[in-house]
């Protein structure tokens, strides 16, 4: 039988034992409930392993639900298959213009760019380096905080086998879009629905048993955090009243999270919304 330890939990104890689990930009080992919205984008981008090119997609859906780790969960898999199709990711909250974009992917290719390069050469440097792939998927999140589509347009007329993912919170963007992108982008679209409170259960047990020391959190404090994530049907709010209320746990030296702690952490949590969309909460 397991030594039971009473008392308070020391200064130099945990309840934590993986605390980079609850990271937002934490990747899971396995997506629980995406299975088809993974296999859905891996078959748009399927084609481009056949030498043929690949269908673009337009992924919907409110915040928190796993957008962004589905395309990155796929991004990993098709890493581990092959090197011939390259991935590239851009956080267009962070980088709103073709330019700083172009840029971006310049950095991420590890180019050596040569000083005074104009906006235009410099796409056609990083054009010529995707060109030595077979295919490349380009995923550009938060599309919807894009000052100019410049870039989409070169790379549907440019890049010859190619991917891209267009991911947005914004269900009508697509309407405020030119004609003319439209028709050449040809996008199937995606829509991520919110996750029931069976799947949010499931996901945030799964992640808290990852975290934290076994036998700490009280079964009544989980319920507390998984009915407040799926009310805003959001995991990553979820996942940070998770780590919040073990916080709240430690600093009043408890071996167990409490329903006080995840009431603490709920009363918090008004706080991380602002900030998240103040920063943009960005995943990288
Ligand atoms: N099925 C799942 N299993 C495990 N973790 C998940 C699952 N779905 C989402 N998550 C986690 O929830 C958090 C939020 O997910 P994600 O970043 O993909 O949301 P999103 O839909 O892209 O939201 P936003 O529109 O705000 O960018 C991430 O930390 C992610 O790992
Ligand atoms: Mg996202």
């Amino acid at each position: 039988m397991d030594n039971i330890i009473i008392g308070p939990l020391g200064p130099d104890e945990s309840l934590f034992v993986n605390p980079g689990i609850l990271e937002a930009e934490y990747l899971p080992r396995l997506l629980p409930y995406r299975e088809e919205q993974v296999k859905y984008i891996a078959d748009c981008i399927k084609p481009l392993m056949a030498g043929r090119n690949g269908r673009n997609l337009i992924i919907t859906g409110a915040p928190g639900i796993g957008k962004t780790a589905s395309t990155k969960f796929v991004f990993r898999m098709l890493k581990e298959e092959t090197n011939d199709v390259l991935t590239l990711y851009v956080n267009c909250w962070k980088r709103d213009s073709t330019f700083k974009i172009v840029r971006h992917l310049a950095e991420l290719l590890e180019l050596r760019i040569p000083e005074r390069i104009g906006p235009d050469e410099l796409f056609d440097l990083v054009l010529k380096h995707l060109k030595i792939y077979k295919g490349v998927v380009l995923a550009f999140d938060e599309i919807d905080k894009v000052m100019d589509y410049t870039f989409l347009y070169r790379f549907l007329e440019d890049l010859p086998f190619r991917t891209m993912l267009l991911i947005t919170n914004a269900k009508e963007w697509t309407s405020t879009l030119d004609q003319r992108l439209l028709s050449r982008l040809l996008a199937d679209r995606l829509e991520f629905k919110p996750y029931n409170l069976k799947e949010t259960q499931g996901i945030l047990m799964e992640r808290k048993d990852c975290t934290f020391v076994a036998n700490t959190w009280e079964r009544s404090a989980l319920d507390i955090v998984v009915k407040k994530a799926f009310e805003l049907h959001d995991i990553r709010s979820g996942l940070w009243l998770l780590k919040t209320a073990g916080e709240i746990a430690e600093r009043r030296a408890s071996r167990f999270v409490q329903n006080k702690d995840t009431e603490g952490a709920i009363a918090k949590l008004h706080d991380f919304q602002s900030a998240k969309n103040l920063q943009g909460f960005l995943n990288e």
